[in-house]
């Protein structure tokens, strides 16, 4: 039997397998690191990032959903420069990649972190231009054609590390405003974030979450998430990192088939904190079924029907 190499190369982030933690379902490791082995994830992209800490939404922000899960968390995180000081040496130890993620409500913010995680210790950035929770800013960029090549052009600026824009499924087109991000800089795209929600208590006659509406995750998004994968690959260049309700890794061959070079494990984690693990090993098992030696064989080989 031929021996698998699980090992990636995403925009000059090398990665041991293809299998990153996606942001906001694994915090900065922490918790994570008590049940499961850090080292054997290829990477983490950590929570939601902006310039100040901020509190987030109200409660309730999470709730069940068929196959999946709404969320309007509202970016809670302890802000940029806790996270250099703080959670980048705990995140060091181990040998996994990090990536931050990173929000703002201007572009100027988004720049200025930018900036700032440049001369951080970090792997690469991760923009969150799609995020469905926060009122001002960030979903705004990621929309339009015109607000992702402003952002990621601004960005492109003041940034000094690998640029991964991250992509709101809530468009029209994704893959028009995949090419705009690769056209103004963007080094890999993610996709997708969350499908905007809403859920309703049918007694009280109230949304559910505090916030109105949320963002959708789980199996329940896949086949979208499956879908915007495929015609971005098709569209851009540059490597395409797939997410979207992976929590097996017969989950994530499929987004590595219809054209990823990476994937992302969301909610999976919040569920099993071994999810990352499991979906890695479900991604070797199937390569040695398959003859795969490269992980990279497997990205794009779908056979379309005619
Ligand atoms: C509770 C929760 C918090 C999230 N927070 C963030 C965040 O801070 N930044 C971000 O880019 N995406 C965030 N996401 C979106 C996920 O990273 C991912 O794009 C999405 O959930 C789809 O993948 P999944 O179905 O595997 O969860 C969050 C998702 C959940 C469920």
């Amino acid at each position: 039997m031929r021996e698998t190499d699980l090992s990636v190369d995403i925009c000059g982030v090398k990665l041991k397998n293809p299998v990153i933690a996606a942001s906001g379902t694994f915090g900065f490791g922490r918790e994570h690191a008590c049940y499961v082995d850090l080292n054997k994830i290829g990477g983490i992209s950590v929570k939601g990032l902006t310039l100040r800490p901020r509190e987030g939404n109200k409660p309730p922000r999470v709730a069940e959903t068929p196959a999946g899960m709404l969320n309007s968390v509202g970016l809670q995180n302890p802000g940029v420069r806790h996270f250099i000081e703080n959670e980048i040496p705990f995140l060091r130890q181990y040998s996994t990649a990090i990536i931050a993620n990173i929000a703002g409500n201007t572009i100027e913010e988004y720049c200025e972190m930018a900036e700032i995680l440049s001369d951080a210790d970090i792997d690469a950035i991760e923009l969150n231009v799609s995020c469905p929770n926060v009122k001002a800013g960030c979903v705004a960029f990621g929309n339009t054609t015109e607000g992702i090549s402003e952002i990621t052009s601004q960005v492109r600026k003041y940034c000094r590390k690998p640029l991964i824009v991250k992509l709101t499924p809530n468009v029209t087109s994704i893959s028009d405003i995949a090419a705009a991000a690769e056209a103004a800089g963007a080094d890999a795209i993610s996709l997708i974030n969350t499908l905007l929600g809403m859920a309703i208590d049918i007694e009280t006659r109230r949304p559910i979450l505090a916030n109105n509406t949320g963002g959708l995750s789980g199996p329940a998004v896949k086949p979208v998430a499956v879908r915007m994968v495929y015609e971005v690959s098709r569209t851009v260049k540059i490597p395409v990192i797939g997410m979207g309700g992976i929590f097996t890794g017969s989950d994530a061959v499929e987004f590595l088939i219809a054209g990823a070079s990476a994937v992302m494990v969301g909610t999976a984690n919040l569920v099993y904190p071994d999810a990352c693990i499991k979906v890695c090993e479900g991604i070797e098992q199937y390569m040695k079924r398959h003859g795969f030696s490269r992980v990279a064989d497997i990205t794009g080989s779908l056979i379309l029907n005619t």
